[in-house]
């Protein structure tokens, strides 16, 4: 593929590093927590918000330097990642196709239009060839390499996405008592631990988990680190109890508590990830998990585009 001064141009439009904001809490919400940082990595592009950008930062050149002619990835219908990255292999004037998790629904939601309307090619395959994907890197990778194209596993789950994490904790101007972020991969959770043990900082990271019966996510973490090359911190706790009815699905008290928190920390959230952070996060302020006068980062995982499926199907 030839170099292209279209990533320059891109990541100029970034806003890095991104904000970050103190917000004060009525205590009888939050018990403990009467003020919370947060980190808001949403605001970095509209578009490439969060740790999509984090984990792009480093990928997209690696996507430049290669042979191939574009990008191949997969994910589920309302994917914050393949969405960025459409946008993204638009602005690089390259190649992207999108393996989704079919069928192919009769309607197509926000997310999949913007998709098609991003150029990515959406092939949708049934759950058991997603699922050979997903758990054959190698497989996925050679028929991505038939095309000429580059691999990217579900979520951006790479070495480089990693690292694009890690570099993100040197933007912290205070070293939080605890940092609460969403977990799907674990890439992002697992590149702050180890940006945060890189500080030398005593920071706990409390990853929370959206989905069901996520315990295999406390191996597929430790091999992403023994392939970057270290071991998994001990300062990142993964929190399962806040998955409540299972990965997506949004129930309408889910989307009164995600308007509750937006009211009181002012800020836009979605619902699959954003909303169950933020239930542990209060869950641990009101039973004093926390002690008084800690200092609490949520780091915002943007993924805002994804809110709009509430809507749209
Ligand atoms: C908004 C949002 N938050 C958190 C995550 C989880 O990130 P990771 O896969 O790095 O654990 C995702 C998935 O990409 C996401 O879209």
């Amino acid at each position: 593929m030839k170099t292209n001064p279209s990533y320059s141009n891109l990541v100029a439009q970034w806003q890095l590093p991104s904000p970050i904001q103190q917000v004060s809490l009525p205590s009888s919400l939050w018990g403990a927590l009467t003020h919370l940082w947060i980190k808001r990595d949403d605001l970095i592009h509209p578009i490439i918000s969060g740790n999509k950008a984090r984990k792009l930062l480093h990928e997209l050149p690696r996507v430049e330097e290669s042979a191939a002619c574009g990008v191949m990835s997969m994910g589920g219908n309302y994917s914050n990642f393949l969405h960025a990255l459409a946008y993204a292999a638009q602005q690089l004037e390259c190649k992207a196709v999108g393996i989704i998790r079919g069928p192919e629904p009769k309607a197509w939601g926000a997310t999949l239009k913007d998709l098609k309307a991003f150029n990515m090619e959406c092939r949708f395959v049934n759950r058991e060839a997603f699922k050979q994907m997903r758990t054959q890197a190698d497989y996925a990778a050679e028929l991505a390499s038939k095309e000429n194209l580059l691999w990217i596993p579900e979520g951006g789950s790479t070495e480089a996405a990693i690292e694009g994490v890690i570099e993100s904790v040197g933007e912290l101007s205070i070293e939080p008592d605890y940092i609460f972020v969403a977990l799907g991969t674990g890439t992002t959770a697992l590149g702050i631990a180890q940006g945060v043990r890189l500080r030398s900082w005593n920071t706990q990271v409390i990853a929370v988990a959206p989905l069901k019966g996520a315990q295999q996510i406390e191996e597929s973490i430790a091999a992403k680190a023994s392939q970057c090359g270290f071991s998994v911190p001990s300062n990142l706790t993964i929190e399962h109890r806040f998955c409540g009815k299972g990965f997506g699905r949004i129930e309408p008290d889910l989307i009164e508590r995600m308007s509750h928190y937006q009211t009181c920390l002012g800020i836009p959230l979605e619902p699959v990830y954003a909303v169950k952070t933020l239930d542990a996060l209060s869950f641990y302020g009101i039973n004093q998990l926390i002690p008084n006068r800690a200092e609490v980062l949520y780091w915002h995982t943007g993924g805002i585009q994804g809110a709009r499926s509430i809507n749209s199907g």
